[in-house]
């Protein structure tokens, strides 16, 4: 699969919006994931208003990608829907892989930002998205046209491999 050795992290875009059709496709992609018991807890926050990306931009010392894009994707989980507490973020995060490879497939780009499990930061992306109160925010995502792109680096490490 192309995407997974060609991705790399986008954290500068072009200002041109991304088509409505490639958003819905991104979140088909990351609804697509596997979740425990097939909760499918997550809910999805497309955020384009500028003011709010700067505001979320400043949730953590991190996340100033979210202000030189022209769109964040915030993945959220809601806690009362969740057959097995314990594994929301976990589907969050999978969920966010998903996103991550489909952007690469579109031509996109984009970056996961680290929010949960920072209390600090859940909070203050909960409150400037006012999300409803039986949800946590799991992280944020800014996507765009990227603006220059790095190369990726095979990974691969043997001695990080063990057969039992
Ligand atoms: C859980 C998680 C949290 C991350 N948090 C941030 C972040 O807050 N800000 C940021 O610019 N990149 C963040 N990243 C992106 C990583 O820095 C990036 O994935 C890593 O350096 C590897 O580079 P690559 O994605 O280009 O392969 C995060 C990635 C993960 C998986």
């Amino acid at each position: 699969m192309d995407e997974i050795w060609n991705r790399v992290s986008v954290r500068r875009f072009e200002k041109r919006p991304v088509e409505k059709e490639k958003i819905e496709k991104v979140l088909r992609a990351a609804m697509q994931a596997p979740s425990a018991g097939d909760e499918e807890a997550w809910r999805f926050y497309v955020i384009e208003d500028k003011e709010l990306l700067k505001k979320l931009a400043r949730v953590s010392p991190y996340a100033s990608p979210a202000a030189m894009a022209p769109a964040v994707l915030a993945v959220s989980y809601d806690r009362k829907a969740l057959r097995f507490p314990e594994f929301g973020e976990i589907d969050c995060a999978i969920a966010s892989e998903n996103v991550l490879l489909e952007l690469e497939s579109l031509g996109l780009g984009g970056v996961m930002l680290g929010i949960a499990p920072i209390r600090e930061r859940m909070d203050a992306v909960h409150s400037l998205l006012q999300l409803p109160e039986e949800e946590e925010a799991f992280t944020l995502i800014p996507f765009g046209y990227p603006l220059g792109k790095g190369s990726s680096r095979d990974r691969f490490d043997s001695q990080k491999v063990h057969y039992r």
